[in-house]
């Protein structure tokens, strides 16, 4: 040992004797605590391209995480971008700096793409290999810092569950990913593995999905978010690039850093304990930049129908435009005491860029009897419910009150075509764009409408519905329920005002069957006359419910005291539930392979075209 180190490690020695010798033999007080033990350390990785659209959400994420901003650095890289993600990335950078322990910043402005690319959503092996080494270079970065763990997350993944980092943590796991779910299959993490190291289904892997079983599961890939705890010993040697020297497949990042870690002995694993966030299905190669904000778009209002996702404040986004889809008026029917659903349902429109009137529903709950005659309802003569055999519930006419209202008003102002939504739907992918879309369609080849469905329940489906001559995704609709959402013509609210439904009323969706000659009951059909309103559906459809028969946030609709004529008793709007859920809904939509929602739909593939083909 040089003599100079000895000497300094006398001194210091010395110097730790001379400032705490009186107290070093002392007892310590019995009511002595020790101080709290900080987090551990962590450096959250981020590597942005073409994320302009999500950045603001992904970001705003990460300004919420439920962790001490002073135990975690960020290292940041933005490259081959055509949409200056770089300007929005500093811009947050800039002002949440000072927040984190460190912040290291590697902005590339140019080139704004790969020479070899086909387009955005293009993964050439030029664009692997520098991925690969961007986020080795990240691993290097929490290496040098000493930091206890590195997490990796792109830019389009949104942790909504703020705990998420603590969560993973606590596993005690080298390498480990929290679940995060998409409106398919689609996840983070993969439980079989082709021969050619890719994506392979295999029957472990629907049940950890749906979180039919839980837990943490040990499985061949995890990627997009996932945890490296790197105080454990086998981390070292895992890597992203070189390749490892054995390395058999493909380039590409996910799957030289799975094999390097087997190689290294580290299972990886995925957590579905509780729902930590949300990731878009990945694009094709020839997919382009608009489709991938639509695909954002839609994780994002599925992420909002449970979760608050809002942009970071600590940018300047400005608020997308909002338009009205070519029509003269989009109602939203909301009841005042149900602020959540309202809350809900318009920041996932100003997501979508759609611009609604708020319309305020009427209240089933404060009608009165006296209210009723007084307003001419009647019940239609031996209208019962047919599943819970009951009569019409206050809720039920307040419902039908608030439809009744809007088509009285698009009447008042002759407004030409305008669309109705209720606020407990929850919207498919490419909404907008698909609706407008078939509205061409419709003008184009001058088809007459009254109503059109955006979001129904098929009621009789042993026999399939015609489509309708020229117009793609639109059909002569049978017997349905629901009213999530219809597009309703001038003509289309004359015959339904012309009517004069409220002294025959029963549910405003059995009301609409009767007005274009499907209902199945001739003895409702008789009390209305004209039965020849010009209705069609979208197909698929563009509306579902935002929850099913089941699930938390339904209510039931099992109400026995809800008895129309009952002065005493109330009925709830909330069991409006209990009208949309007619009929016994326990479908998860949520899950069901795209190809059944959307005809030429997306189906869900991955960036590289490899990495899921569920
Ligand atoms: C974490 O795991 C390591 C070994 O894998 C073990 O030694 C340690 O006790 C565990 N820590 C906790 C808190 O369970
Ligand atoms: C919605 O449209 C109205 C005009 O119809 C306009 O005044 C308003 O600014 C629009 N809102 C948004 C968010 O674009
Ligand atoms: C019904 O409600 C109205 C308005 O709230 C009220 O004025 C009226 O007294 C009520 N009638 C009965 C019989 O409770």
């Amino acid at each position: 040992m040089p003599l100079g180190f000895v000497g300094f490690r006398l001194y210091l020695v010395l110097l730790a004797g001379t400032l705490f010798g009186h107290s070093s033999t002392e007892e310590l007080p019995a009511d002595h605590q020790e101080s709290s033990v900080l987090k551990p350390t962590v450096l959250i990785t981020i590597l942005a391209r073409n994320a302009r659209h999500s950045l603001p959400y992904f970001l705003g994420c990460i300004d919420r995480l439920d962790y001490p901003k002073d135990r975690i650095a960020i290292w940041a890289a933005s490259d081959h971008s055509v949409d200056s993600s770089w300007a929005v990335l500093q811009e947050w950078l800039r002002a949440v700096g000072h927040l984190y322990h460190s912040v290291e910043w590697k902005p590339m402005e140019q080139p704004s793409s790969y020479a070899d690319e086909h387009g955005p959503k293009h993964w050439p092996d030029s664009r692997f290999s520098h991925v690969m080494q961007l986020k080795q270079a990240a691993l290097r970065a929490a290496r040098r810092l000493w930091t206890d763990y590195i997490l990796f997350v792109d830019t389009d993944n949104l942790l909504t569950n703020r705990q998420v980092l603590s969560d993973m943590m606590a596993e005690n796991l080298t390498v480990v990913a929290p679940m995060l779910e998409s409106k398919s299959l689609y996840s983070n993490f993969w439980c079989g593995v082709t021969p050619q190291g890719y994506y392979r289904r295999t029957p472990e892997y629907i049940p950890i999905r749906k979180r039919q079983r839980q837990g943490c599961f040990a499985v061949p890939m995890v990627h997009s978010t996932y945890l490296l705890d790197l105080r454990r010993r086998a981390s070292r040697a895992v890597a992203f690039h070189p390749p490892h020297p054995h390395y058999p497949f493909d380039v590409d990042d996910i799957m030289t850093f799975a094999f390097s870690s087997r190689q290294a002995g580290v299972q990886m694993y995925v957590c579905n304990k509780h729902h930590y966030g949300y990731l878009p299905v990945p694009l094709k190669p020839e997919q382009t930049l608009e489709e991938e904000e639509e695909s954002f778009t839609h994780t994002l209002t599925e992420a909002l129908i449970s979760y608050t996702v809002e942009p970071s404040r600590y940018m300047n986004t400005l608020p997308r435009e909002a338009g009205k889809m070519g029509l003269d008026e989009i109602f939203l029917i909301n009841l005042k005491r149900r602020s959540d659903r309202r809350d809900r349902m318009l920041t996932s429109l100003a997501v979508l860029g759609i611009n609604t009137t708020l319309t305020e529903a009427v209240d089933g709950k404060a009608l009165n009897s006296s209210q009723l005659q007084a307003m001419g309802i009647d019940m239609l003569p031996g209208y019962k419910d047919p599943y819970s055999d009951r009569v019409l519930t206050r809720g039920e006419i307040g419902c039908f009150l608030s439809h009744y209202n809007i088509w009285k008003q698009v009447l008042q102002q002759e407004l030409q075509q305008v669309l109705v939504l209720e606020d407990d739907v929850r919207f498919e992918p490419r909404f907008c764009s698909r609706l407008v879309t078939i509205m061409e369609n419709i003008q184009r080849v001058g088809l007459e409408w009254d109503l059109i469905y955006v979001g129904r329940k098929r009621l009789q489906v042993k026999e399939p519905e015609l489509w309708v001559k020229g117009v793609s995704n639109l059909v002569h609709p049978d017997y349905s329920y629901w009213t999530l959402g219809y597009f309703l013509s001038l003509n289309g609210a004359q015959k339904l005002v012309q009517a004069k439904p409220l002294n025959k009323m029963l549910p405003v969706d059995e009301f609409l069957p009767i007005m274009f000659n499907k209902h199945p009951k001739h003895e409702y059909m008789q009390y209305y006359e004209h039965r020849d309103l010009r209705a069609f559906s979208v197909e698929p459809l563009l509306l579902f419910p935002s929850h099913y028969t089941g699930e938390p946030g339904y209510f039931s609709d099992t109400e026995t005291s809800t008895i129309w004529d009952d002065e005493a008793v109330g009925t709830d709007w909330d069991r409006d539930g209990a009208k949309h859920r007619r009929g016994r809904d326990t479908e998860d939509v949520g899950f069901l392979p795209a190809a059944r929602h959307s005809r030429g739909g997306v189906p869900p593939l991955s960036a590289s075209g490899n990495r899921d083909e569920l």
